[in-house]
Order: structure tokens, then sequence, then C-alpha cells
């Protein structure tokens, strides 16, 4: 194979290459942080063993020496650098990641907040207690030279200080930060909360729908959206009915966002209905993730990679990164190049839109607005009646993501099977019942340290033995909603498991973790792109939330084994007995 330039390189690694197809735009303008020789270069290169850090240095001087010195560099070395001098260059015009943020206390971090006391057991209590002292290790505040020379940063600014998930990820991301505000509001700190609802707004102001996370090179992707919901439990927590009013217009520019730049129609039936799909339409490889993507995408036909690209991203924009959720058919269903994600109507997604719609409708109802509360009401009836078409299987009892390319429904289970129990996005309390069923079949309940992401196993980190917080409760506070004795109990006894693995964790690494290896006891999980993160966000957030619901009944030292459902029904009504003896 004859040598091939840098740039012919470069463009047959975009995608380019003769004879294929057009080019997607590049994630984000910057030519440092998200596109160009200097990153392709230093990413390739893997100076370092997480292409994160990288691009999340601040460089020491302005963009254009930076670039006119890397051009200069790379000519004196015919544009193959070696190593050694890359890296040279990268600490001489680069700083160390982090410098631009600062430590920061919670101003409205206090000590004993109130549900503290609601929690029976003393390990429970103590371990909440200093969860809640988390909040002063997670808080990170801008300091004001990004907002200065934003040019020399990747991170964006914010006005307002917040709490970030922890580990690799010191900036603050979008869905995460739901399961940290209900935390926080636990944790009587309803200023913070404000603050990093602020933030967000202050991005969908300038972006128009609010990025992934506040890094230039997430701009062109978003997260689950729960910005509304954030609002919501903000608004009810304070009454502050005036911030609902100063920023309802935001929110609606939200909405309008998935509404313009995701959704999709489907037919069923001879009718056409329109719901919503993850879809990045930006190429190149996610500057984070660089040499991965690269790689993973040189072992695809060059006509292949750009769209390759876009599916990754769009992996990342459902949360789901990565997932055999996203893998379609062939030969080799379990490759991540598989990736598909676009090619999805995602049952999780159209529940939260549908959840925002309706919180949309009550909003505008709250200030007075009848016009809009209405417009807003019809739409949440239109999606129900979309996913009722598409997404719900009235023989399995569940939800499941359609699969434009097939027309059919994914069987696999995913707990994001059941979120539209959790959003209250259903017109039929029989199918809460339903889906308690449809965990028995899928034999969900025999996992005594979580409920798992899948049942494949992929080495992806969204797949078997991995399971994430916020996923034990959709599927938690879904049951929950039933008014049926056994599936609450149900929902009361996955609680206590995974407080348990939690719990159990803890004690042996006093951490918190992104995610848990339920395979194995239960463990700090594994797999996917980078190693596990301590912190963390989300995780601490849905411990709280549990911790608060069942404290009175929560206990450190039990497992739930799930018996067969009538073994079931006879130990419900043996405890019952149980409770009913004097103490
Ligand atoms: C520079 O590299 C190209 C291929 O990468 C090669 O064809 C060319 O001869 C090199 N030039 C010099 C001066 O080494
Ligand atoms: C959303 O779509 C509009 C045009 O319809 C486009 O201008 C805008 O860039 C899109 N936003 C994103 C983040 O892709
Ligand atoms: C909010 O307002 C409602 C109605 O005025 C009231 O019932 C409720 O107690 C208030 N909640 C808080 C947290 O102040
Ligand atoms: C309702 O909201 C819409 C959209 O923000 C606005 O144009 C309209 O003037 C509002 N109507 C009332 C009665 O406030
Ligand atoms: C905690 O440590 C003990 C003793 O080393 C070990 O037996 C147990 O499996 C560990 N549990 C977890 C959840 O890490």
């Amino acid at each position: 194979m004859p040598e091939r330039t840098w740039e012919l390189r470069l463009l047959l690694l975009l995608g380019l290459g003769l004879g294929s197809q057009e080019a997607l735009p590049p994630p984000c303008e910057s030519q440092i942080y998200c596109q160009g020789e200097l990153l392709h270069q230093v990413q390739m290169a893997k100076l370092y063993q997480d292409d994160k850090q990288f691009v999340d240095m601040p460089l020491s001087s302005a963009p254009d020496q930076v670039l006119q010195r890397f051009n200069e560099l790379a000519e004196a070395h015919n544009h193959s650098i070696p190593q050694q001098q890359l890296q040279l260059f990268v600490q001489e015009h680069f700083q160390p990641v982090g410098q631009e943020l600062e430590p920061w206390t919670p101003e409205d971090w206090k000590e004993s907040p109130q549900f503290l006391q609601t929690i029976s057991d003393p390990n429970l209590r103590a371990w909440a207690g200093q969860l809640h002292q988390l909040w002063k290790k997670l808080g990170k505040k801008v300091k004001p030279e990004v907002l200065t020379h934003p040019e020399q940063f990747s991170l964006i600014y914010s006005e307002h200080p917040f709490i970030v998930p922890g580990g690799r990820f010191v900036e603050f991301y979008y869905w995460d930060s739901y399961w940290v505000m209900e935390g926080l509001l636990l944790s009587e700190m309803p200023e913070t909360v404000k603050g990093m609802l602020q933030n967000f707004l202050d991005l969908v102001q300038t972006y128009g729908h609010v990025p992934n996370g506040a890094r230039v090179y997430y701009l062109q992707r978003s997260q689950p959206p729960l910005l509304t919901l954030m609002m919501d439990r903000y608004v009810t927590h304070t009454n502050d009915t005036a911030f609902l009013r100063d920023n309802i217009e935001t929110l609606a520019l939200e909405v309008d966002f998935w509404a313009e730049n995701r959704s999709i129609s489907v037919s069923s039936g001879g009718k056409s209905y329109v719901l919503n799909r993850y879809y990045v339409p930006y190429g190149g490889p996610r500057p984070e993730s660089y040499s991965k993507d690269a790689e993973l995408a040189d072992t695809l036909p060059e006509g292949d990679r750009e769209d390759l690209f876009a599916e990754l991203k769009a992996g990342a924009e459902s949360g789901w990164d990565f997932s055999s959720r996203w893998f379609i058919g062939g030969p080799n269903p379990d490759l991540l190049s598989s990736t598909r994600t676009s090619k999805f109507v995602p049952v999780d997604l159209n529940a939260f839109l549908c959840q925002a719609e309706e919180l949309m409708s009550n909003f505008y109802a709250r200030l007075g607005n009848d016009t809009q509360a209405t417009k807003y009401r019809n739409l949440r009836a239109q999606r129900l009646a979309a996913m009722e078409a598409i997404l719900w299987d009235e023989e399995k009892g569940a939800w499941f993501d359609y699969d434009l390319e097939t027309g059919k429904k994914n069987a696999e289970f995913y707990p994001s099977n059941l979120a539209p129990l959790w959003a209250g996005c259903f017109s039929d309390l029989g199918d809460v019942d339903k889906a308690l069923k449809y965990l028995e079949d899928s034999q969900i309940l025999t996992y005594q340290y979580g409920i798992p992401t899948s049942l494949q196993k992929t080495g992806q980190q969204w797949d078997l033995p991995n399971a994430w917080a916020p996923l034990q409760d959709l599927v938690i506070r879904g049951l929950a909603k039933s008014p049926s004795p056994r599936a609450q109990e149900v929902a009361f006894q996955l609680a206590q498991n995974w407080i348990r693995t939690n719990f159990d964790v803890y004690s042996n690494t006093s951490a918190m973790y992104e995610k848990y290896d339920i395979s194995n006891g239960g463990q700090p999980g594994g797999g996917g792109e980078y190693e596990v993160q301590e912190g963390f966000g989300w995780t601490n957030g849905v411990v709280l939330m549990l911790l608060d619901r069942y404290g009175d009944r929560l206990s450190s030292g039990t497992w739930t084994v799930f018996l067969e459902p009538h073994c079931l029904a006879a130990s419900l009504l043996l405890s019952l007995l149980l409770s009913l003896l004097p103490q």
C-alpha cells in the first residue's frame, strides 16, 4: 500500500474518501477541541490513557498562536511528529486538566437535613449522612477566565456553581443532574438546584437545546430530556412560581428542539404517528473518545464511517453509551460498529417527552395560560396514542423500542421498557400489574444485586452485568405507582436489594460508583470505554431517594430473594401476619 499523506489519511478516516458519501459537519467549530490535524495527531498518538484528558486541557495561549506553532512543528516533521515531540508540544501549550474549575462548598449545605431522622436503621442513617457530606466534594465553580477567554477552554462557562458526577466527569451532565437534584432537594439545598437549573436554561437560550454536558465537544448532542422535570421538582419544593414564570418560554424552546430536530413519523395500521428518536447528524470521531471511534471506524468500508460516527454520537445522546440496545442485526450483532441508535424509536425518550408535555401543560395552567395548557395537553394525548399503537405490547405487558428498519419491536429486556410507568405516561392502571408479570416472565427478579441493564453480555457498559442507579429508579418508582400491594411490595424489595449492594460496596471501599456489576456479588461495574468512576452524583441521588421513601423499613443487613409468584403471595401473607404481632 502506498504511503498516504496525513491529509489523505485524515480524509479517509472521516469517510471523505473518493466516491464516498458527503461529509457531515464537525461536532463544533474549534480547530483544537473538535476537529483538525492537531486533535487528530495528539489523540491518535495516545498520549493519555483516556482521550477525554487532552480535550479537557485548557490552552496556555490564544488558539491561533498554538495552531501556528503546531503547523510549524508538523511541517518540520513532514506531518509525522514523533510522540515525544508531540508530548513536549502539548506540555508547552496546554495546561493540566481541571485548572478552569475550583472546588465549591454549596452555601445552602447544612449539617442535619430533616430526612436523615426518618431513616430507622442506624447504619443506613450514618451512611446517608456521609453521602450528604459528599455534595461538598462534588461542588464546582467555573473560574472567571473561562468567561473572559472562552476560546482557550473546552469547558463552557456557567454562571452558577454546580454538582458534578465525579471521577473523570468534572463538568456537569444533563440527565445525571436530575437525580443529583432529587438528592439535593432531600438535603434541603434548593438554592443549589436553582443555580443548576439556571445554567441549563442559559444553555437553552444560547444553543437552543441542552447539550450532553458543559464542554464544546458535547454541543451538537443532547441527553435524555429531563429539564422540565427538574423545574417541576424545584417548583414543587419551593413554590417559586416567579422563577417558573420567568423561564417557561425557555422550557418551551427545549421541548420544541426535540419536536423539530428529533422527531420521526411512523405508520401503523394505515395511520401515521409522530414519535421521537435520538439523532445526531454530525461527523467525525467524538473528540473525547477520538482514537477509539477512529479505530472502530477503520474496521468498516470507507463509505460507512461517517454514518457510524453519527450513530455513536446518537448513542451518547441516548445516555446509553454503549449498549446492545442500539446494535442492529447482521452477522455480528454484538459489535459496537453495528450501533444504529437513530434507527430505533426508544421507549424511555418518548416517556420522558410525554411527561414533559404533561408538566408543561400543568405549568401553563398554573400561570393562567389556558391556550398553552391545552396545546401541551393535546401533544401528550397524541403521544400517548402513538406509544400505545407503536411501542406497547399488550400480550407481554410492556413497551418496546421500535426498529424503524424492520418495522418490528425489539423484544429484548431493558429497564427502559417500563419507563412509561415511571413517567406516568399510560392510560390504564392495569398496565402496571402487567409490568410486574413482565418482570417475572423476563426473570429479572432472579438478579439479587440489582436490575440488570439488559440480558446481553457484550462488554459494553450499558449491558449485563452492569446495573445503573437511574434504571433502578425507573423500575422501582414505576412499580410503586401501582395500586396493587404486590407490585408495591416488589418495588420495596428491589429498593432493599439495591440499597444493600450500594451499602456493601461502600462499606468495603468508602466510595460510591457510577455503576455496579451485579454478577459478582455486587461490585463496582466495568466494561465500555473507560475505568469505572467514583463519586458519584446520580448514584448518591437515587440512594438518598430510596432511603427517604422507605427509610422506616430498609435495613443494612437484608437481602430479598424473590420467590415464585404463589410463594410470594404466601410470604406476603406471612409478613403481614408477623407485622400484626406485638413488637
Ligand atoms: C513526506 O511524506 C510523504 C508521505 O507521507 C512522502 O511522500 C514524502 O517524500 C515525504 N517528504 C519528505 C521531505 O520526507
Ligand atoms: C436543529 O435544527 C435546526 C434547523 O431545523 C438547525 O439550525 C439546528 O442547528 C439544529 N440543532 C442541532 C443541535 O442540531
Ligand atoms: C406551596 O403552596 C401551596 C398552595 O399555596 C401550599 O399548600 C404549600 O404548602 C406550599 N408549599 C411550600 C413548600 O411552601
Ligand atoms: C400564553 O403563552 C404564549 C406563548 O408564550 C404567549 O404568546 C401568550 O401571550 C400567552 N397568553 C397569555 C394569556 O398569557
Ligand atoms: C467486602 O469485603 C469482604 C471481605 O474482604 C468480602 O468478603 C466481600 O465480598 C466484600 N463485599 C463487597 C460487596 O465488596
